[in-house]
Order: C-alpha cells, then sequence, then structure tokens
C-alpha cells in the first residue's frame, strides 16, 4: 500500500498525521501495529488492487492545489489594490465607475448600552429570512424572539412585489402569534436588507445589483424600504419602517452594544462583506452633514472587489468556471472566492477535474460518467461538506468518508481521503487569506490601537479553521502596533438593525403615534420589569 502522497501534501497536514500517529504510539506502544490497525480500518481490503498510486500522481494534484495558495507579497499586492479600489469608492469623481461601492450608511452613532425600547426587524439575506421581536433593557440586556420563514426559490427568482408582500405576510403572522397585532400600537421596525443599496437616508435606500442567487424583477433602483412599506400597508399592519441596514451594519451595531471598541462588521456566510467606521473627510460622496461625530459606517460591499479584473492573476480556472456558470457572471469576483455560497462548488470542480484526469478515486471507476451522483451535478458538494471534512483529525477520516459517500463515492481508498481533505483545506485556507488581506488593510488605515471585528455568517461559525487562518494570515499584514481580535455576533443583523431603528425612532418621534412613543421608551415593560 502507498502512503506515498502523504510524502508530498504540506506540513500541517504530515503534522496532523504524525500526531495521530504519535497517540496510537502511546495507546499501543507498538508503532508499526499502530499503523497498520489504522491503516487498515481507513481502506477496508477490498478494491486494493486499484489503489496503487503512482507517485507522478500525486506531483500533478500538488500543481492544482498550489495554484489557490497566495503568498504574502500576494496579499500584500491584493491589500494594496482593495485600498485603491475603496478610495476610488469613496471619490465623488470615481464612485461610478469603482467596484467596491463604499455606500456611506447614514449610521453615524455607536450604540452605548443606554438604548431601550421594544422594536420589530425583518432580516432578508438568503434562503431563510427572520422576524424578530426585541426588547432592549438596561445595561445592554436585550430579549429576543424570532422566526425563521423560508424565501422559496421561485419568490428569489419572481416579480419584486410577490417578495415585499411574502415577508409583509410572514411579519404579520409572526406579530398575530406575538400577540403584537393590537390595533393603535404602531412598532418600529429595523429592516436588515442584506445586498448593495445606495442609501439616500436611514430609511431609503435603493438596490443597485442582486446578489447570492437573488433576481426579483422590477427592485433594481427601486426604493426597498418604500417596497416593504407598502406591502405592510397593503396587509393593514401597523408597523412603520424606521431603518434600513445592511448585515454587516447589523452585526457592527449588535456587537458595538456590547463592546465599544467594535469598529469593523464582517459577515463570512453565504455571501460576504464588511463595514468599518470611516471619518466624514475621507467620504466625499457624502451629501449629509457634518455634526459630531465626523464619522460614519461605511457598507464595502467588499464582495464585488476584483469585477475589474485586478484579481484576475490570482484566479483559477474552476474559479472562472463557478463565475461563469453563476447567475451574476463577472460580478461578486472577491465573494465568489471567499463565501459560503460558492466554496463548496470550487472544491467540486477540483475534485472533478482530478476525477476526471484520473487522478483521484482510482478504484472508483464505476462511478465515472454516472451523471446522476452529486459530484457531477452542480451544487452537489455543499459548503458544509468542506467544513466537515476538515474536522477529520487522524487516519480514519470518518467524516470525509461519509461525505465521499453523500456524494456518490462508495468505499473511499485512504489515500482519496487524503487528497479530498488537503483540497477542502487549501481552498478554505485560501478565502481565509483573503478575508484577512481584506481586513489588515482597514485595521491599517483606521489606526485605532485596539479593534474589535464584530463577526457573523455560517462559514465564521461552522468551519473548524477559517478563524484561526484569517487570524494567522492577518498577524503578518496589520501593522505591529496595532491590536485586533473577533467577536462573534449573535443574532447581530437582526439586533442591530433593532438598534439602529429604535434610534432612528428616538430622534424622528414625529413619525410615531404617541403609542409607539411609549413602545420605544419601553415605559410600561421596563417598569414592568423591575
Ligand atoms: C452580499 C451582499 C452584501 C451582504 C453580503 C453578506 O455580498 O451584496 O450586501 O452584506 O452578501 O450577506
Amino acid at each position: 500500500m502507498s502512503l506515498v502522497f502523504v510524502e508530498a501534501i504540506p506540513y500541517d497536514s504530515i503534522s496532523s498525521l504524525l500526531r495521530k500517529v504519535a497517540y496510537g504510539l502511546a495507546t499501543t506502544c507498538v508503532l508499526g501495529t499502530a499503523v497498520y490497525i489504522g491503516y487498515s480500518v481507513a481502506s477496508p481490503d477490498n478494491h486494493s488492487s486499484k489503489r496503487y498510486r503512482n507517485p507522478e500522481l500525486n506531483d500533478e494534484i500538488e500543481k492544482v492545489v498550489s495554484s489557490l495558495k497566495l503568498n504574502y507579497e500576494q496579499l500584500k499586492h491584493i491589500m494594496h489594490c482593495l485600498e485603491e479600489e475603496m478610495n476610488a469608492g469613496l471619490s465623488s469623481e470615481t464612485h461610478k465607475q469603482a467596484t467596491v461601492k463604499m455606500f456611506p450608511s447614514f449610521v453615524r452613532h455607536i450604540p452605548d448600552g443606554t438604548e431601550r425600547g421594544q422594536v420589530l426587524a425583518l432580516d432578508l439575506g438568503g434562503t431563510n429570512f427572520r422576524v424578530l421581536s426585541i426588547k432592549l433593557r438596561r445595561n445592554s440586556h436585550i430579549e429576543l424572539t424570532s422566526k425563521i420563514f423560508l424565501v422559496p426559490q421561485s419568490v428569489m427568482i419572481g416579480d419584486g412585489k410577490r417578495l415585499f408582500r411574502h415577508l409583509a405576510e410572514c411579519l404579520a403572522e409572526f406579530m398575530e402569534k406575538e400577540h403584537l397585532s393590537q390595533s393603535g400600537i404602531c412598532y418600529p421596525l429595523g429592516f436588515t436588507f442584506s445586498f448593495p443599496c445606495k442609501q439616500e437616508s436611514l430609511a431609503s435606500a435603493r438596490l443597485t445589483t442582486w446578489t447570492k442567487g437573488f433576481s426579483c424583477a422590477g427592485v433594481i433602483n427601486e426604493d426597498v424600504v418604500k417596497l416593504l412599506q407598502d406591502a405592510i400597508d397593503e396587509k393593514g399592519i401597523n408597523v412603520k419602517c424606521a431603518a434600513l441596514v445592511n448585515d454587516t451594519i447589523g452585526t457592527l451595531m449588535a456587537c458595538a452594544y456590547k463592546e465599544p471598541a467594535t469598529s469593523i462588521g464582517l459577515i463570512l456566510g453565504t455571501g460576504t462583506n464588511a463595514c468599518y467606521i470611516e471619518d466624514l473627510d475621507k467620504v466625499g460622496t457624502w451629501n449629509g452633514d457634518h455634526d459630531e461625530p465626523k464619522q460614519v459606517i461605511i457598507n464595502m460591499e467588499w464582495g464585488a472587489f476584483g469585477d475589474n479584473g485586478c484579481l484576475n492573476h490570482i484566479r483559477t480556472k474552476y474559479d472562472e468556471e463557478v463565475d461563469l456558470s453563476s447567475i451574476n457572471p463577472g460580478q461578486q469576483t472577491f465573494e465568489k472566492m471567499i463565501s459560503g455560497m460558492y466554496m463548496g462548488e470550487i472544491v467540486r470542480l477540483i475534485i472533478l477535474d482530478l476525477l476526471q484526469r484520473e487522478l483521484l478515486f482510482l478504484g472508483h471507476r464505476d462511478t465515472y460518467g454516472d451523471y446522476k451522483t452529486p459530484i457531477y451535478n452542480r451544487g452537489g458538494f455543499y459548503t458544509k461538506f468542506v467544513s466537515t471534512v476538515e474536522t477529520d483529525e487522524g487516519i480514519k477520516f470518518s467524516n470525509t468518508r461519509r461525505v465521499l459517500e453523500d456524494i456518490g463515492i462508495r468505499n473511499p481508498t485512504f489515500d482519496d481521503c487524503v487528497i479530498v481533505q488537503h483540497i477542502c483545506r487549501q481552498v478554505s485556507k485560501r478565502a481565509a487569506r483573503l478575508a484577512g488581506a481584506g481586513l489588515a488593510v482597514l485595521i491599517n488605515r483606521m489606526g485605532k490601537p485596539t479593534v474589535t471585528i464584530g463577526v457573523d455568517g455560517s462559514l465564521y461559525r461552522y468551519h473548524p479553521r477559517f478563524k484561526r487562518n484569517m487570524e494567522r494570515s492577518m498577524e503578518g499584514l496589520v501593522n505591529k502596533d496595532l491590536k485586533f481580535k473577533f467577536a462573534l455576533s449573535d443574532d447581530g443583523s437582526g439586533k442591530g438593525a433593532a438598534l439602529v431603528a429604535c434610534v432612528a425612532a428616538h430622534n424622528a418621534p414625529e413619525v410615531l403615534t404617541k403609542h409607539t412613543r411609549e413602545i420605544i421608551n419601553d415605559k410600561t415593560s421596563e417598569e414592568n420589569s423591575d
């Protein structure tokens, strides 16, 4: 049996295998026996005649994998390009053609924990959306109830009016269930709408383009707050949308409520994006007042970084394929190299390529050409599989085997598992390093001695080493005198929208009824709770 591939894989993979072998040694006291037992468990004897791997195959695989690697110079160059794109997005002369749009959010104040009230929130950013009822209490204490609703595929790509009607219907259902639909009470609502919007005020924002698989007709260039409010009014529910925020802003706000050093909001989920606090005098596109605090949170929309071709030198043929087969070719280049919507597909395309070049799954010619197996179909390798494969630490590869069987590879060999894990690791490491480089630009630019990054998203939450890989790459890229840390935001995007709506409703009480003022001042509930 060949363990040759192990010699060709990088140090981190080798060391994890060695750790396991050492563990085997300690428990069985006989290294040879441990390896033998481990290896026999890993590769049952059937197909053994097909399992010999020519070491040259591994060189071919290593060529594919090394096209995903990014060194320090490349990351520094990417940082430089991103900063140029950011400046272009912020300048009124170049904003129009800039790819990284750097939209001012109209959110100027970071919450300080004194906010109070009861607010509703809608959080739309993917196939699920949530309705939340949030009570902001004393000492940054938040009480929250929420319900997740599905956005059917037909609604995601159907007519815009239908989408907003669907949101209003779910909101009405939730309010009914939570006994919030008493007449006369108008609740303020924060709307987390996680798509690129040119904001005209806190409660007015025009969609510039759809991302993440949405493409509802009749919404681009329209004011999405108005579309939502029309649907709410049509449904006859007593709710007033007081603010629209991007999920990055919601995340930053929710974290800042607990930790005031939070100056960056980051999403690593279906999509990816970041926001940060920028000085007003650097925001050429800002038309609002210049009162204190002279800062505004910028929704970067960094997912579009690279749409002008500036990342082409690091893109692989797999990235190109992912892009071409997507609903928005040529758009969201950075996002397509990082986020959960695309990561599994990149891995699938690499595996498929190796399979078709007869470099992988040598014992499984029976599955070749069986186009019903998921590996042949777009979306057949979920991003959650990447996380599952990477949780395997030893030579048993039980998770990896399960995933491979799910995608139609029966009885994968030990080598198959090592290779697939190696591919997953490199694809996710590249994503983490790219995101880390983006964050390093923001930290260096703000120059604050300590920065907390509020972060949310399934990729960050569930991937076993994304955070670690991001931190490692950032350590070499962030200026030495600046410190940073990550804070996971729970329900951040919804809570953050509620906070913004609460502050907005306080600042513009004329838009609300007397009852609503009582609700946001939380007179009754606060008194009752004490
Ligand atoms: C996409 C959206 C962006 C959002 C991100 C994360 O990139 O365009 O607005 O913040 O996904 O959900």
